[in-house]
């Protein structure tokens, strides 16, 4: 069966904009917004996308009327004031005093703070402030739970974020002590979650925390898996999970706190295809090599993560390697036709995490929607790239 990417052909893309491409379908990114509203509907919720899986700002103006966005960073703060409202963000992450007082100067819709030490500070920077500030307050909180892999578990009581449960009454103090109205209790369990059964423990645990009544939010961040192999459950899956376990618990411990989501994966990953040319056929020895024109430092994942992307070619099965001098610089066994590969699932953490590394430039963007395509990120120049590692 061809693939078609709204109503293009891989080719087609290909010819009209050259490769490497990111190719993001615009309207499965939307569909899958209302499939994450569909299955949350018997739970109070809000949605946020996170802009580190797909910062591109062309993307986010096309999605920022329907969900939230969360930022990591001074740069996310940024890109995300340029498709949204300040009080559609919310603020994650590590924060120095700068991002905390742009921050409370905006206005965010709620900034979650990573620790006691930073709770101080931001009390401290609101009582000298003389403006309202109506930014709702939060505190991540670990929950001694592991992700699917050592480098994306972020919740377990060793790793470098938030606090631990022991903690939530300090910073309840601390918060009274600067008249703070700490309203949100989060955490982000890691990313490419892949067993359901992990968001109902997600869910058990925030109602247990000490003083989890007090919070009139619970965000449980991102995470949910994407299905880089046919085994990840559907998201359907996920949220029912998740949903039922709000009910179960909320039911039997009498208060609601409304849910927020943050996934980034789950919203843009399946969206996304990289179209890639062949360069060069070999072979070496009895191994038949192709090397295309996209490589791992586009796709950092699959150096750290050893994530294979499903490929959609027919054909026979070659290995497949990029140009970039290392040899990790292979993209896996796969299928290239008509001197065109295509990887799916692409859309998520590969642009944002890409590096312009042996000076080849970071590759080009564009959007699908139906019979429609532009370009949001254009590809760049030799001389961009020498600009950026300080050529005159
Ligand atoms: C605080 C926070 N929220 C949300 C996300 C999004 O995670 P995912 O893309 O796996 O849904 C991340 C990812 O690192 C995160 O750190």
């Amino acid at each position: 069966m061809n693939l078609q990417i709204g109503e293009f052909s891989p080719e087609e893309l290909a010819d009209m904009y050259g490769t490497p491409l990111l190719v993001v379908d615009v309207s499965k990114v939307k569909e899958r917004i209302e499939e994450f509203k569909l299955h949350l509907k018997e739970i109070p919720h809000l949605l946020c996308y996170s802009v580190k899986a797909n910062p591109i700002p062309g993307l986010l103006k096309e999605i920022s009327d329907t969900v939230l966005l969360e930022a990591s960073s001074p740069g996310e703060l940024l890109v995300s004031l340029k498709a949204s409202k300040p009080d559609r963000i919310v603020l994650d992450g590590f924060k120095d005093s700068d991002l905390i007082t742009a921050a409370m100067k905006l206005n965010v819709f709620l900034l979650n703070s990573d620790s006691i030490q930073e709770l101080s500070e931001i009390g401290k920077m609101k009582m000298d402030l003389d403006f309202q500030v109506e930014t709702i307050f939060g505190i991540r909180v670990s929950l001694g739970l592991k992700g699917e892999s050592d480098i994306v578990s972020t919740s377990t009581l060793e790793d470098k974020f938030g606090v631990v449960p022991e903690q939530i009454r300090d910073a309840l103090r601390i918060s009274n002590e600067f008249g703070l109205e700490l309203k949100c209790i989060h955490t982000h369990i890691g990313s490419q979650i892949e067993r359901p059964g992990t968001y109902r423990e997600v869910v058990e645990r925030m109602f247990s925390l000490p003083h989890s009544e007090e919070f009139d939010l619970f965000d449980l961040g991102g995470g949910f898996g994407i299905r880089y192999s046919k085994t990840v459950p559907s998201l359907e899956a996920f949220l029912g999970e998740l949903s039922d376990a709000y009910l179960e618990i909320s039911d039997r411990v009498g208060f609601c706190p409304k849910i927020i989501l943050e996934p980034g994966r789950s919203i843009v990953g399946e969206s996304g295809y990289f179209i890639s040319r062949e360069k060069t056929r070999k072979k070496k020895g009895r191994v038949e090599w192709s090397i295309v024109d996209l490589s791992t430092n586009h796709l950092l994942e699959r150096l750290y993560l050893f994530r294979t992307y499903p490929s959609w070619n027919e054909g026979n099965e070659v290995k497949i390697g990029g140009p970039l001098c290392f040899s990790g610089d292979e993209l896996g066994v796969g299928r290239v036709s008509n001197g065109l590969l295509v990887l799916k699932n692409c859309g998520a953490y590969t642009i944002s995490k890409s590096s312009q590394y042996n000076l080849y430039p970071r590759p080009k963007v564009i959007l699908v929607d139906g019979y429609k395509s532009w370009e949001i990120k254009e590809g760049e120049s030799y001389l961009k790239v020498l600009n950026d590692f300080g050529a005159d």
